[in-house]
């Protein structure tokens, strides 16, 4: 089912807890991938009543970014949608979501000052916003986010404590092709020498786990290595590179538990973003 109206949806979830039933909710941006439906098919398992909303967000992208180019196929995810088992695809207009004299919005502090947060300016401000606004639209769900975009789960996480919000959050594993890249609506930008160039951010982060498992705690000495795997892909060019706390996001110089290995690259013209969360007393096991 199709819905567009914001007082539409209410209703049917209204209606949908009366019946008693626990509801499900996987935001997303569309150009629904496996990374989604691994979502997807365990808010299935876990709530009765499926909520998947789709909405390219403009809040959270800055003039200079893809909000234009970023892939769109509504007709295609709501085939997808429904073969997998969603109830209810919300797809608000930009107009339904955002009205005439928009002007509150959602700042967190610390968390979104680091990582992609430094290089995309306004990116969680416009994450923070659209999700309040699509929590207080769904209502008490427990919602389902991929580790992936691990910073944005950690912002969530702490915005749904912080603001009190009745929403249970979930996080999933990174789904990924077979050779190691993650699944991002963003790969359908590469080419195909850069699909193969874009394996660079896994081969980095398995070379972290490797040296992690080898002994080597220095957070300064993986980098390295890992901008010299990066560095091997001719159309390459690092945004960031972090050994940080998987709780706070502080950095890490020296590794005694477990920590998050994350990174964005270009890819061309192509802003690919990845990490693993890699653990001395696993990698010694
Ligand atoms: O991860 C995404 O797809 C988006 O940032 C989200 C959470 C749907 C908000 O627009």
């Amino acid at each position: 089912m199709l819905v567009k109206k914001i007082s539409e949806l209410r209703k049917i979830l209204s209606q949908a807890r009366r019946e008693g039933k626990t509801i499900g909710f996987v935001p997303t941006m569309g150009a629904l991938h496996e990374g989604h439906f691994s979502l997807i098919r365990a808010a299935r398992q876990e709530t009765d009543f499926l909520v998947t909303s789709i909405f390219v967000n403009p809040t959270q992208f800055a003039p200079s970014e893809d909000f234009a180019q970023y892939p769109r196929d509504l007709e295609g995810d709501l085939k997808k949608a429904e073969e997998i088992g969603v109830d209810l695809v919300f797809a608000p207009s930009a107009e339904e979501m955002y009205t005439e004299g928009f002007a509150t919005y959602v700042w967190q502090e610390r968390l979104t000052e680091r990582m992609c947060g430094l290089s995309r300016p306004g990116f969680f401000r416009g994450v923070a916003t659209v999700v309040t606004k699509l929590f207080n639209i769904v209502g008490p769900c427990v919602a389902y986010f991929g580790q992936k975009d691990y910073q944005q789960s950690v912002v969530v996480r702490r915005m749904v404590r912080d603001l009190n919000m009745e929403v249970e959050i979930r996080v999933l594993p990174t789904v990924r092709q077979s050779d190691g890249l993650a699944m991002s609506s963003r790969n359908k930008h590469l080419s195909e020498s850069e699909r193969q160039e874009a394996l660079c951010l896994y081969q980095a982060l398995k070379e972290a786990e490797a040296l992690v498992a080898a002994g080597e705690r220095k957070s300064e000495k993986i980098i390295e290595k890992m901008r010299e795997i990066v560095a091997g892909a001719p159309s390459a060019r690092i945004d960031y590179m972090v050994v940080v706390d998987p709780e706070n996001l502080e950095d890490i110089e020296t590794i005694e538990g477990e920590v998050l290995v994350a990174l964005a690259v270009w890819i061309g013209k192509t802003r690919l973003i990845d990490n693993m969360l890699i653990s001395p007393e696993k990698s010694e096991a």
